[in-house]
């Protein structure tokens, strides 16, 4: 096989692998079972593929410490939800962000992004379709949940234990691959709950670059002050 060939071969397996990931209907054993083999593969996978997710949401990130927030990015609390292997926390420390803490269902995704450390504390084993027990509410200024809210991972419902962790006036800013945000009607449950004071919509980047294949949708969220979400 010449030069050409392996990396026309390489391209196809990390396409196959991006895929298939789609297509495990939000199984948290089938998801863990993937991860598990994936860990060592996704990032040149997914930089083969030409993925920036994590660098918009980071930058996203600075964008609103800037603009609104009054502590230094060196003092901001930044919870990273579905942390993988530490691509959002890579980009946040390039930024000047220090105080990050991370989750993710998968415990070999999550043993990446500690050996990354650029993070105070990962966390694996952690269902973001469930309640998040282990994270106290009001807790952070910015939760970050990037290349999660896709085919196949997690329902949008997990926005309000997000507005839950995060601190009243404090930032969500979450990723929605486009064909994902038109599956599970992510804008319904948005407006549910902004309805219900759980969260206000910031600010929407549509159609903006993601991975080679599909654009996504970047969103900033902003918990109100009087935010209703229950007590955790
Ligand atoms: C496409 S990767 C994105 C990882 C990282 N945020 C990034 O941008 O590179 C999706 C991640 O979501 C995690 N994941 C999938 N389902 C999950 C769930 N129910 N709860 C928490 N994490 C989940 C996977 O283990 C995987 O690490």
């Amino acid at each position: 096989m010449n030069t050409l060939d392996q990396r026309t071969a390489l391209e196809q397996a990390a396409q196959k692998r991006i895929k298939d990931s789609h297509a495990l209907d939000g199984d948290v054993g089938r998801l863990a079972h993937f991860y598990r083999g994936w860990a060592s593969s996704y990032d040149l996978d997914v930089g083969r593929e030409g993925y920036c997710g994590p660098t918009v949401v980071a930058e996203l990130a600075g964008a609103v410490q800037t603009a609104y927030l009054a502590n230094d990015r060196a003092a901001i609390a930044i919870l990273d939800a579905g942390c993988g292997t530490g691509l959002v926390g890579a980009q946040l420390k390039r930024l000047g962000f220090q105080l990050l803490d991370g989750f993710d269902l998968s415990e070999e995704m999550a043993g990446k992004a500690r050996k990354t450390r650029v993070y105070r504390h990962v966390q694996g084993d952690v269902d973001l379709n469930g309640p998040l027990s282990d994270y106290c509410s009001a807790t952070y200024d910015i939760t970050i949940c990037c290349g999660v809210f896709t085919l196949g991972h997690v329902r949008p419902v997990a926005l309000r234990e997000l507005a839950r962790v995060t601190r009243p006036n404090g930032f969500i800013i979450a990723s929605t691959r486009k064909s994902y945000a038109e599956a599970t009607s992510f804008e319904d449950e948005v407006r549910r709950l902004q309805d219900a004071g759980v969260l206000v919509t910031a600010q929407c980047l549509n159609d903006g670059k993601y991975i080679a294949e599909e654009g996504a949708h970047y969103w900033v969220f902003q918990v109100p002050h009087r935010a209703s979400a229950p007590a955790g």
